[in-house]
């Protein structure tokens, strides 16, 4: 059973992390006899060397074989993995009609509904292949770990669900599909998003790229926190509060509902990231300086005002129950949570949540029937679970 007690379930807490690892890096013999270690996995076999041994297991820089996943260390990464396949979905099986009668109906939507839907759907729609494209072509060939590499898998193929939606919702509304999905390089506040998060992608193409040494391991970390803490875990939000708070006022229910399932996947997204983070940097503290933890709080201060410079393009005049400042007091918010999420001082004193209706839109055990939807009928395998 899914636990949707944000900020963390157990396992993602940092004090009960406790990493066995050796020291002392085992090279193997290639089959060109020269010294390495297999980090990709698609390296020679190496016939005969000994069998894995867990306490060899790191996230990164490990020495144990990468193609076996037992015996398993991590467990919390297997179990998201397995929580993640039980929460299997697709968009198109949430029915549209609704939602396309209240767009082509002139009363339907306000002015300034539409515009703001049409800018929330205009960063999620390429920062979802953003997110996606970060996945699997610079986070997973350095994860040295074969669990978290099977939980990378799902969540890549996540990504191209909600990559789906958007395709899906903009097909199902008629809406202009080069509008919607050129915004992340035409409207200045979504392409300042994408602009911040992708200058920490692009050290990791690099081919010289390397995470054995100081410096390419923090450009990682900064790496994860630039795409699971700050785009996933606090990007994101405004634009479920936005879509989330028309449901609730019985509009565009479809889109919610889509919107419902992708926050239940982006939730464990985000915890998976924040594991990893920090299972990193108990099992290498030399990362995790105190020079470093002030860049990751500044790094958590600027995508905070570039999410409340974006809130105030997708709502200038402010909607019924959502204005700037109700926006930018859940940002703090958001972004407190996420420094305790990583053990680092919060950078908001005081900011409460101006939107405490999320956390039951999260919990659908409190609001199974919130959007008067077939939520409870929903399940494809039999393992989905509102209850
Ligand atoms: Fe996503
Ligand atoms: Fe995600």
């Amino acid at each position: 059973m899914l636990n949707w007690n944000d900020p963390l379930p157990a396992s993602s807490k940092a004090a009960p992390i406790q990493p066995r690892f050796t020291d002392t890096p085992i090279t193997l013999s290639s089959a060109h006899g020269e010294e390495h270690v297999n980090k990709t996995g698609l390296d020679g076999i190496e016939t005969g060397a000994g069998r894995v041994d867990v306490s060899e297991k790191r996230i990164i820089n490990a020495t144990a074989d990468v193609n076996q996943i037992m015996p398993m260390k991590y467990t919390w990464a297997w179990e998201k993995y397995l929580a993640a396949c039980n929460n299997h979905w697709m968009p198109t099986e949430v029915s549209m009609q609704a939602d396309i009668a209240m767009w082509k109906s002139r009363d339907g939507l306000t002015p300034d509904e539409r515009a703001m839907v049409l800018r929330n759907l205009g960063f999620f729609a390429t920062a979802e292949s953003l997110v996606a494209n970060n996945i699997v072509l610079a986070i997973y060939k350095n994860i040295t770990n074969p669990e978290c590499r099977q939980y990378l898998l799902r969540q890549a193929f996540e990504e191209a669900i909600h990559t789906h939606t958007f395709q899906y919702i903009v097909d199902s509304l008629g809406l202009s599909e080069g509008e919607v999905f050129n915004m992340y390089r035409e409207v200045p506040s979504i392409t300042d998003k994408d602009a911040w998060a992708l200058k920490y992608t692009k050290g990791l193409m690099d081919g010289q790229f390397d995470t054995s040494t100081t410096e390419g391991a923090q450009s990682f970390l900064r790496d994860l926190v630039a795409f699971y803490v700050v785009f996933e875990g606090m990007w994101f939000y405004t634009g479920f509060a936005q879509i989330l708070s028309l449901g609730r006022r019985n509009k565009l229910t479809g889109i919610a509902e889509q919107y419902q399932y992708i926050m239940r996947d982006e939730s464990i997204h985000l915890n998976f990231g924040i594991d990893v983070i920090n299972t990193i940097r108990i099992e290498n503290p030399h990362l995790w300086t105190a020079e470093f933890q002030n860049e990751v709080l500044g790094m958590l201060r600027e995508a905070c005002e570039l999410e409340v410079a974006y809130a105030r393009d997708t709502m200038p005049n402010g909607l019924l129950g959502l204005n700037i400042e109700m926006c930018n007091e859940y940002m703090h918010f958001i972004t407190n949570r996420r420094c305790d999420q990583l053990g680092l001082p919060e950078l908001y004193a005081g900011a409460g949540n101006p939107f405490p209706w999320m956390s039951e839109v999260i919990d659908l055990k409190k609001e199974k029937n919130f959007f008067e939807t077939r939520v409870t009928e929903y399940q494809t395998g039999g393992a989905l679970s509102w209850d």
